[in-house]
């Protein structure tokens, strides 16, 4: 596994303004506001938090799906926001690659999956067609698909095998980084162990770096490195994966933490974090969690904290680290 020192990713001030229509006109909508972080080689970055929280919306801009409204992304040292961002996206794009949370989706129901994993082999054109095929083989041997089965069609595959498949197909061109958007969160828990460790797998053996984007905590704490938590847009908090689980700093954290059903029967019961996601369309002033800030004081309606230095490889954005820093 390469060494995690370098950032391949590099998000700075990154903005996202939705228009959206509705009854009265149109508005935007506040997807993310000014979000700062870099993703290392060879680590996987965690992205957590509430629905809506901007966690997709991220994962996009970060390969080029869709653009920015503001601030800038350089992948292996090209910017591909700014004014020569289309070349440097194409120059980058083959090392690039999303994975999606609906395998089946993802697939064409009436392609021969052999050929769904070709796809990007063929419209790359560098290989005949010979070379083709064993690609196609040597993928499916390497995500654990059955030898012999690339003349099948999606429906005739589990969930978990389907995934299988996507996966295969993203590796084909030898990616280096990969956004992860919620991979297992449509399959059942078993299949799920089973494609984290497979995740886990490909990025030892062929040094992946990944953006892994979950609601669930579990699964994250599992396969991050580090764990960036999104809300209503903004950063909150960074840290390494064993840091925030055993000593979260941001008050939102915690009540992430808290919400997460606990084996003991005694806690099976989640407790929901009070209070409502704001809507983006009017976020509240200042930080956007204060109205369900258990530790909320005055300054926080006012003013936005910053996202800063709170220890070792830690950032938080809270007024009520500052004082301490
Ligand atoms: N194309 C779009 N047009 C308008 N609004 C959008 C668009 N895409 C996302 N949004 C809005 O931006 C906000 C963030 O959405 P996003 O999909 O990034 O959230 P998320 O954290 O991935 O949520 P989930 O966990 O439900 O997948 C939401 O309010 C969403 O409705
Ligand atoms: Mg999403």
């Amino acid at each position: 596994m390469p060494m995690a020192d370098a950032p391949i990713v590099e998000a700075r001030g990154l903005t996202k303004t939705f228009m959206v229509g509705h009854a009265g006109g149109v508005s935007p909508l506040h997807a993310l506001d000014d979000v700062d972080f870099d993703v290392m080689a060879g680590e996987t970055l965690g992205l957590v938090g509430e629905s809506g929280s901007g966690k997709s919306t991220a994962g996009r801009i970060l390969v080029g799906l869709i653009p920015a409204t503001a601030g800038s992304v350089s992948l292996f040292g090209h910017c591909i926001t700014g004014r020569d961002g289309s070349a440097a996206l194409r120059a980058v794009r083959s090392r690039l690659q999303f994975v999606f949370q609906d395998p089946f989706a993802a697939l064409n129901p009436r392609m021969r999956v052999g050929r769904s994993v070709a796809e990007p082999l063929e419209i790359a054109g560098k290989l005949s067609r010979r070379d083709r095929n064993d690609r196609v083989a040597e993928l499916f041997e390497l995500v654990g698909l059955p030898k012999g089965s690339t003349d099948r069609y999606p429906h005739e595959f589990s969930g978990g095998q389907r995934q299988r498949i996507v996966i295969a197909r993203s590796l084909a061109l030898n990616p280096d980084f990969i956004v992860c958007d919620e991979p297992v969160s449509a399959l059942d828990v078993s299949m799920q162990a089973q494609i984290v460790n497979l995740l886990m797998d490909l990025q030892q053996r062929l040094g992946l770096t990944y953006l892994f984007i979950a609601h669930d905590l579990a699964v994250v704490r599992i396969i991050s490195t580090r764990v960036a938590v999104l809300y209503a847009g903004s950063i909150v908090e960074t840290a390494p994966k064993h840091d925030i689980y055993a000593r979260p700093q941001h008050p939102y954290t915690k009540a992430l933490l808290d919400a997460v059903p606990r084996p003991d029967p005694a806690f099976v019961r989640a407790r929901a974090i009070s209070g409502e996601v704001p809507s983006l369309l009017d976020p509240p002033p200042g930080c956007r969690f204060h109205p369900r800030c258990p530790l909320v004081m005055d300054r926080c309606r006012a003013e936005a904290p910053k996202l800063l230095s709170s220890g070792k490889d830690r950032q938080v954005a809270c007024h009520l680290f500052e004082a301490a820093r």
